[in-house]
């Protein structure tokens, strides 16, 4: 790697600084050895940007997100903003990156580890082996759709959000679905609410076009969310890849999460479309986990989905897949070691602190060469 490149760090809330400073525990390893060749700036975004500047995000650093090769963000909110008007909450940063940089698509994957395959509070026999990719649309839908508001019409109060998608924002997130399906095992779920939403008969029939006109050789499936979410707990290995919309997005990579067992090892990627001049594809990683408040600063938190997250960036954004995979097995190995973090430590394990477990990773990584 001689180019150098520009990874953005933005740690936000919570645990957020404590699980990225292990990236950068990883990142300053492989520089040195040369593996790597990554600038890394750091900046703020959520309560910590609202505290220091009164937004949640501030231009400069959108800039910044935009000029950079790839986003690693950590993690915002806390209840310390509770109190905060909307448009500055934690959670305004967070979207508005999602918006600007226009990432309309969230890989979600949901993996059962393994070693930790006791952490799941389903029967090992349904979970073992999961391997299931939640992709969520991201820009569109319930999230930013517009009229939204809270009012009053002839003296009722009436709160109320809109649904929405358009014909590109659905083709454009089903072809990474099948795309990445052709790469898997070639199965593909659609989910919406086609029985009560207008939208939902709408994105179906989108998906269903795309599908015959490009992607036949793809299997493809609907189903109902409130199915889907069934399902999920059910029988999960009848599970590929999943596509949906912004909010059972949301609603269905929780629980998809939840099936692992551990919240704190699911890593996130959310992409853009390349940029046809440049090659580049905007690009954010983060874990999926929240900022866990309650633990925020004791060196409880697991930095593993911040790590797993990085490895997604080694991967789609760089193209390092070799790095990658040496990065996933180190965590892998860590785990078979019997090292945990306090989320998800069990009866004869070693339980370690946030930077011991990053350590671990990295003692790993030098076995591996
Ligand atoms: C997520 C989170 C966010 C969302 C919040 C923090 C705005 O729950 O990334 O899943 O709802 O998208
Ligand atoms: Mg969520």
């Amino acid at each position: 790697m001689s180019q150098p490149k520009n990874i953005l760090m933005l740690a936000g809330d919570g645990i957020g600084p404590e699980v990225m400073g292990e990236v950068k525990r990883i990142i300053d390893w492989s520089n040195a050895k040369g593996d790597t060749n990554f600038v890394v700036e750091e900046d703020l975004v959520g309560g910590a940007c609202y505290d220091a500047h009164g937004v949640a995000l501030t231009d400069e650093t959108l800039d910044k997100a935009h000029a950079a090769d790839a986003v690693l963000l950590g993690a915002v909110g806390g209840p310390k903003w509770d109190g905060v008007a909307r448009e500055h909450r934690p959670e305004a940063g967070l979207l508005k990156l999602r918006k600007e940089m226009d990432l309309f698509a969230n890989l979600r994957p949901a993996l059962v580890f393994d070693a930790l395959i006791d952490a799941s509070t389903l029967k090992p026999e349904i979970v073992r082996g999961l391997d299931i990719m939640i992709v969520r649309e991201l820009t569109a839908g319930v999230y930013f759709g517009q009229p939204r508001g809270i009012e009053e019409r002839d003296g009722v109060a009436y709160g109320f959000d809109t649904q929405v998608y358009s014909e590109p924002e659905i083709d454009r997130v089903a072809r990474v679905a099948f795309d990445m399906a052709k790469k898997r095992t070639g199965k593909v779920c659609s989910v919406e609410k086609a029985n009560v939403m207008e939208s939902g008969v709408f994105w179906r029939s989108v998906v269903s076009k795309l599908h015959d006109g490009e992607y036949a050789d793809v299997e493809l499936s609907h189903m109902y969310a409130d199915n889907c979410c069934m399902q999920l707990v059910r029988w999960p290995g009848q599970f590929d890849v999943i596509v949906t919309d912004n909010l059972f997005g949301d609603i269905l990579s929780d629980c998809a999460a939840m099936l692992t067992g551990s919240l704190g090892m699911l890593p996130s990627a959310s992409l853009g479309s390349k940029d046809e001049t440049t090659g580049k594809v905007p690009a954010m990683y983060e874990p999926v986990h929240g900022s866990a408040p309650d633990i925020a600063g004791q060196g409880k938190a697991n930095p593993l989905a911040t790590i797993l997250s990085y490895s997604m960036m080694l991967r789609y954004s760089f193209n390092l897949g070799t790095q990658a995979d040496n990065l996933d097995q180190a965590v892998q190995n860590v785990l078979a070691h019997g090292y945990r973090t306090a989320d998800i430590m069990s009866d004869g394990m070693t339980e370690l602190s946030t930077s011991d477990m990053g350590k671990a990773v990295v003692t790993e990584l030098e076995k591996l060469g």
